[in-house]
């Protein structure tokens, strides 16, 4: 990589207390000196348990003293969003908003969001009544945001926003588990990488939406930190 490139770290799927020993022995692998920020796709947390949050957080930062960036998943209940904020008050928390992330004279643009599921799962059509309108919403409010993006932009959600890295999942529940809806989105206004989780069982780290890389940096699919290196460029288009 040419010294132009920059580096991200970033995972998803920690459910601490479940994972945190994996979580720490892939943290143990790698240097995070290099990196400009760390990205937690969603799912810090099992099953709502907030306060195992700090130790996720601890543990980044024994090792890593720049900008750490979250948004929430499934696990990471909404009840226990505010919670999670109060309690780990310096990490930057995304829900459907942005964050413009300063590396010299470089703006980076991050999209942060639990993301957009084309079915609600069974549980979530029982739960909350509203939910296909929320998706509706908040795929739209996603669009909005990677539409009016000045900055080269990457765009984080929990969901995949493409079926192509959820392979390894049973196909019949990609729909309970992505959005093919967002893939449109991504595939129109083309940020420069896109960072899901979720995906436990996927065999595929990366794939493309057009020219956009993709990457399900769930914990237990890969048991490793991802570090993502790229040219902030406005667009990938630039490229060609
Ligand atoms: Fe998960």
């Amino acid at each position: 990589m040419s010294s132009s490139s920059l580096t991200l770290a970033s995972v998803a799927d920690i459910h601490a207390p479940r994972f945190l020993n994996a979580f720490r022995s892939a943290l143990s692998k790698i240097e995070l000196d290099s990196c400009v920020a760390f990205i937690i796709a969603g799912d810090i947390v099992e099953r709502g348990k907030a306060r195992e949050a700090r130790a996720v957080f601890e543990l980044i930062k024994e090792k890593f003293k720049g900008p750490i960036i979250a948004v929430f998943g499934n696990e990471d209940y909404e009840e226990i969003e505010d919670r999670l904020k109060m309690d780990n008050p310096d990490i930057i928390w995304l829900n459907d908003e942005f964050y413009d992330l300063q590396v010299g004279n470089i703006t980076l643009r991050i999209i942060g969001s639990r993301g957009v599921l084309d079915n609600p799962t069974p549980w979530q059509r029982r739960n909350i009544p509203n939910i296909r309108e929320i998706y509706l919403q908040r795929l739209v409010k996603l669009k909005t945001l990677l539409r009016s993006s000045p900055h080269p932009t990457i765009l984080v959600t929990h969901y995949s926003p493409t079926y192509k890295t959820l392979k390894g999942e049973p196909p019949r529940i990609w729909p309970y588990m992505g959005s093919r809806r967002l893939e449109k989105v991504v595939e129109q206004y083309k940020p420069l990488i896109v960072i899901h989780g979720h995906a436990h069982k996927s065999h595929v780290e990366r794939a493309f939406i057009d020219v956009v890389p993709v990457y399900n940096v769930s914990l237990p699919a890969f048991n490793k930190i991802f570090l993502i290196s790229f040219k902030p460029r406005k667009s990938l288009l630039e490229y060609f």
